[in-house]
């Protein structure tokens, strides 16, 4: 009996369709379901704080100019990229990252931990025009920053916009823009955001920085 009922399945392509349509879609709900309903749960260690005023408008430079083009922000947990870039990337490490910068395009190197790897001059200097410090680098040079000056009304309405979606930024956050990037470039403001990755956002309650000496899964 059951043997007919599938031979009536297989010789209909337009029910067998239907029926492949409707296991794809409950295998795909069992995975993507429980993912929404943990995305709540990914708050802000104790450590990670939003964005002050420079340090966001330097990472709205860094998405304006497609940094994310060639640098991913999100170390796996393999031990090549470990022993290279530091502790692997966590998500709540990203939490006040709108959109997140993680990416897997790597023409150089991963930006996660780039925090405090270099002088803020070294970083000057390598964003004038790379080949300054790295004589084989083919990373474009971004020479206006240097004199584009950085709308403090602009950053404020980011932050009012990124307190509607939940971080928990105050009015004195928002009302001290104006003094933050004052005098600022946003060469500065860049340089302050790229000294901040990974050293900034790094929770407080990392798991322990040596991962599985096989590299496998975290
Ligand atoms: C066309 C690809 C490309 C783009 C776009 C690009 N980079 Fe790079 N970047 C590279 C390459 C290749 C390297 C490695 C050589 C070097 O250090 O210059 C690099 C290196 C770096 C480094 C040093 C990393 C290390 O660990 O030594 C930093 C910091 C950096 N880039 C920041 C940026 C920022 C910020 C932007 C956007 C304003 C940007 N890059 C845009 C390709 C790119």
């Amino acid at each position: 009996m059951a043997y007919r009922h599938f031979e009536a399945i297989e010789k209909n392509v337009g029910l067998l369709g239907i029926l492949i349509a409707i296991m794809v879609s409950i295998g795909g709900l069992a995975e993507i379901t429980p993912l929404f309903m943990r995305a709540h749960e990914v708050r802000a260690p104790s450590g990670v704080k939003p964005y002050d005023p420079l340090r966001l408008a330097g990472r709205d430079v860094y998405v304006r100019e497609g940094c994310y083009l060639c640098h991913s922000q999100m170390i796996r947990a393999l031990r090549a990229e470990t022993e290279r870039y530091g502790h692997y990337s966590i998500a709540e490490e990203s939490v006040y990252d709108r959109p997140f910068q993680w990416g897997s395009k790597r023409t150089g190197p991963d930006l996660a931990r780039i925090g405090g790897k270099y002088s803020d001059q070294w970083h000057v200097l390598h964003l004038m025009n790379p080949r300054q410090v790295v004589p084989q680098s083919n990373m474009p040079g971004y020479p206006w920053l240097a004199t584009a000056r950085i709308d403090a009304q602009d950053i404020q309405a980011r932050m009012r916009g990124l307190r509607k979606l939940g971080d928990p930024y105050s009015d004195a956050d928002i009302a001290s823009v104006p003094d933050a990037v004052k005098d600022k470039t946003e060469l500065d403001a860049l340089v302050t955001y790229l000294q901040g990755l990974g050293i900034r956002n790094e929770p407080t309650t990392m798991p322990s920085a040596t991962p599985a000496t096989d590299g496998g899964e975290p």
